[in-house]
């Protein structure tokens, strides 16, 4: 209710403000006004996507566990962290690294027990951080009280809660999410006597989210971990949890049904107001409306998946052109809503939107070796591998933090942990968090780990790829990436601010200008590898020189607030623009 408020106090400002635009065609939107600013604190925040199963053990089992990781929240707190992304903990087969949960409500005792988990949050409350977890309910483990008396009953009340067919569909080996891996949409279960339908592996049935009872039992979930003091949730496969499928449905071309979502968001907000949905949805910017809903009622947060992979086009090539249209297109979004930015997360890049050619581009740069290639649309691996070279990467992270949206890394990337491209499919970039050059990292003193820690080659935890050794040395990746955290703080611009891009004279050097509330903040980067003469025309006509925030020198501006700079290849500049 509030943020509806929020939103319409917003469009009454937008729409007056149009009054104003027929007059002076150039005025920019109306900047959000400052005191909603704890409200719509997603819009500024720097979120830590971590696993707890592999974070750190505290016991010595092997498994990551909750006394672990609230162990470690200083660690955090250091790198500028205050909101923290918990990939799915309840009890799981564990088939789909966790994405298969057979309980909802409960903790899976390899992590810990209720108390654990609490007093976790105990502990981050009083420092100051939020915790988002994953809300898996798309589908269910195939272990799930809930499936497996539907499969064993048809008149379990059970049974209406998954999605049945008495024939095998016609699309039946149609949309699946795992090509290569998975065979088919729609399989047939012996038990049931029927077939039954899951987008994603085939012990993961598809909840039916038609039925009203799931959708009370999905608020119901929700319920709980908001009591428990969870922030909000990253919403997991937003698209296939509201297709509505049947035995006749094409999954190649489902219809939606976008109320689930608004009546999560006013869920949520009725029992916490500054919760959130954060979606996972990758979706073509001509339907990114529907999902922020066009008040913004519906996921305040979805990760901007589209800009991803061209982000990535532009680092394998150094041209920026699809890159700038990739964030112009995306740029209309409710004005209280929000991308999440992120280079690496814990599945495959997901080059599926790019064209053949511009994703061969990317596969030659980044993944040429198809054991690097997954899905038929992207690459297994970590970052800091990929990217290789450490100017590129410092590039790459720059961007992250100051272009439009909240900025999202994943445990161990701030180190640059590489991948272990023997464990299978997206395990590859899931191996544990490496502190130190104890061994196994410092992650346990067990004998064997729940995946195996990256002990050879030039990522092992041995060769500096750790936390304690980043720490001590002021220009590791680690402290870079800290830098960046603490630049993003005092350019709130990013979050809040009206962003337009300026002309660089450079087809390699994308530059953005930001400005909220009288302040504002110009970003330049160079996506090269070779020098670039620039030519920026900033827009400003103050008069008054640039000062780098990365260093404090200045920068005099010439006529029409123009400049000339000479970048080094991989090079970047984030200026303040003095009033
Ligand atoms: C999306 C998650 O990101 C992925 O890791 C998982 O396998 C599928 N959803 C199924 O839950």
């Amino acid at each position: 209710m509030k943020y509806l408020f929020i939103t319409l106090c917003i469009s009454l400002f937008i729409s007056c403000q149009k009054k104003d635009e027929s007059e002076s065609k150039k005025t920019p939107p109306t900047p959000i006004p400052t005191d909603f600013i704890e409200e719509l604190w997603y819009k500024n925040a720097f979120l830590y996507s971590v696993d707890v199963e592999v974070f750190k053990d505290s016991d010595g089992d092997g498994v990551g566990d909750f006394k672990g990781i609230t162990q470690q929240l200083d660690y955090l707190i250091q790198l500028g962290v205050r909101t923290i992304w918990l990939a799915p903990f309840q009890p799981t087969p564990n088939k789909d690294d966790g994405y298969d949960i057979a309980d909802f409500y409960g903790i899976d005792s390899r992590l810990g027990t209720d108390q654990d988990f609490d007093e976790f949050i105990r502990q981050t409350n009083k420092k100051g951080i939020r915790v988002m977890m994953d809300l898996v309910t798309n589908h269910t483990s195939d272990q799930h009280p809930w499936f497996k008396a539907a499969r064993q009953r048809k008149d379990s009340p059970y049974r209406s809660w998954y999605v049945w067919s008495k024939e095998q569909p016609k699309k039946w080996d149609k949309g699946m999410i795992f090509p290569g891996v998975q065979k088919e949409v729609w399989s047939y279960d012996k038990q049931a006597g029927e077939y039954f339908y899951h987008r994603f592996y085939d012990f993961q049935p598809d909840l039916n989210m038609q039925n009203p009872a799931l959708q009370r039992e999905m608020r119901k979930i929700v319920r709980h971990w908001l009591d428990k003091g969870v922030a909000g949730f990253r919403v997991d496969a937003v698209p296939f949890l509201i297709e509505i499928a049947n035995a006749d449905f094409d999954p190649e071309k489902p219809q939606y049904q976008f109320d689930i979502i608004t009546q999560l968001h006013q869920y949520i907000q009725w029992h916490k107001k500054d919760a959130i949905l954060l979606g996972e949805a990758n979706v073509d910017p001509k339907d990114q409306q529907d999902y922020f809903g066009k008040d913004g009622q519906n996921m305040q947060t979805m990760f901007n998946f589209f800009a991803n992979q061209y982000l990535f086009y532009s680092l394998a090539t150094g041209e920026t052109k699809l890159l700038k249209k990739a964030l112009e297109d995306t740029k209309a979004i409710p004005p209280t809503a929000q991308w999440a930015t992120f280079l690496r997360n814990h599945d495959e890049i997901d080059l599926g939107r790019l064209s053949d050619s511009e994703r061969d581009k990317v596969y030659a740069r980044f993944g040429p070796d198809s054991t690097m290639q997954l899905y038929d649309r992207g690459i297994r691996r970590r970052l800091a591998p990929m990217l290789g070279d450490r100017k590129l990467i410092d590039l790459a992270y720059s961007f992250l933090f100051s272009m439009p949206g909240m900025p999202v890394i994943r445990y161990g990337e701030e180190i640059g942990m590489g991948d272990d491209l023997k464990l299978k499919e997206r395990l590859s970039i899931r191996t544990p968090m490496q502190w130190s050059n104890a061994p196994n990292a410092g992650f346990s003193t067990a004998a064997k780990t729940v995946q195996p820690v990256i002990s050879q080659g030039p990522y092992s935890y041995t060769k500096g790829v750790n936390v304690a050794d980043q720490r001590a040395d002021s220009a590791s990746l680690l402290n870079q990436i800290t830098r960046l955290a603490q630049l993003r703080k005092q350019c709130p611009e990013i979050g809040w601010g009206n962003w337009e891009m300026l002309d660089t004279g450079s087809e390699q050097v994308l530059a953005i200008r930001y400005d909220w509330q009288g302040r504002s903040l110009v970003v330049v980067h160079n996506f090269s590898s070779e020098p670039q003469q620039c030519q920026i025309a900033t827009k400003t006509q103050t008069g008054r020189p640039l000062t780098d925030l990365m260093n404090n020198s200045e920068t005099p501006l010439g006529t029409g607030g123009n400049f000339a700079v000479q970048l080094p290849g991989y090079t970047f500049r984030w200026y303040r623009v003095k009033k």
